[in-house]
């Protein structure tokens, strides 16, 4: 029976793929106001605006590529019972060869209907433009989790993650909830590592250890003491 193996990651992972984080310095919340693009409030004001936000986001997830710590952590799935829980939109995790992969904050390949949001669509170019209609008529927009939304994945996270054995959370602030709160959920007895060069203060979480250094490496590391468990 192989062990479950439980992966949280955010915007750090695919940092090395050339893509912006959004807290760092020179971060997507520099440049453009959460206010402005990425709420339902934004949508409603100006959905020219917030369509073009997440076009030009679509854009450059299209031209990256995964990097070694995605290839790492799709690799390990022929030695663990697997699940990513990722907070990112694009879809590196996926090209990288992970099969399970639970995005909690949409997913920037996938448009959906503004009025029925059970009419999702994938969709494989850079752009879509306000006047592209669902099938029954209302307006496109991004498969996106906005600030102020519900996040419909988050029970199905927060089930997986209680059964971890081992947990890793990979490349996120733990800035924004519900999502943060996942760790709460890991059993005291898993053992967690934290992939990330940042400082953290996790000294409440019991049986944790912080690789810090950027995903790629952090990843090397890590696989080398999980081949050891094994
Ligand atoms: N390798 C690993 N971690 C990195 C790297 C790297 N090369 N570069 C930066 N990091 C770390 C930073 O130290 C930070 O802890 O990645 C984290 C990025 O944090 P954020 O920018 O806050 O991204 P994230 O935690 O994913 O944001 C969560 O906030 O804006 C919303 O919905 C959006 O899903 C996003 C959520």
């Amino acid at each position: 029976m192989k062990k479950k193996l439980v992966i949280f990651s955010g915007a750090g992972v695919s940092a090395e793929s050339g893509l912006k984080t959004f807290r760092d310095s020179g971060g997507l919340w520099e440049e453009f106001r959460i206010e402005d693009v990425a709420t339902p409030e934004a949508w409603a004001a100006n959905p020219a605006l917030v369509t073009e936000f997440y076009n030009l986001r679509r854009k450059q997830v299209m031209e990256a590529q995964p990097n070694d710590a995605h290839k790492l952590l799709a690799d390990l799935e022929s030695r663990y019972d697997i699940t990513i829980i990722t907070q990112n939109i694009d879809d590196l995790h996926e090209r990288a060869g992970s099969k399970k992969v639970l995005h909690l904050h949409g997913e920037i390949m996938k448009v959906r209907s503004s009025m029925y949001p059970e009419l999702i669509y994938p969709i494989d170019k850079w752009e879509i433009k306000i006047g592209e209609m669902c099938e029954r008529g209302s307006q496109l927009r991004p498969h996106i989790v906005w600030f102020g939304e519900m996040v419909p994945e988050m029970d199905n996270a927060i089930s997986i993650a209680a059964e971890a054995d081992l947990f890793v959370v990979i490349g996120t602030s733990l800035n924004v909830y519900p999502a943060a709160g996942i760790l709460n959920y890991v059993k005291p007895s898993a053992q967690k590592w934290l992939i990330d060069p940042g400082d953290f203060n996790l000294d409440y979480v019991i049986n944790l250890k912080h690789i810090k250094k950027v995903a790629s490496e952090g990843m090397k590391v890590l696989a080398s003491e999980l081949n050891k468990k094994l």
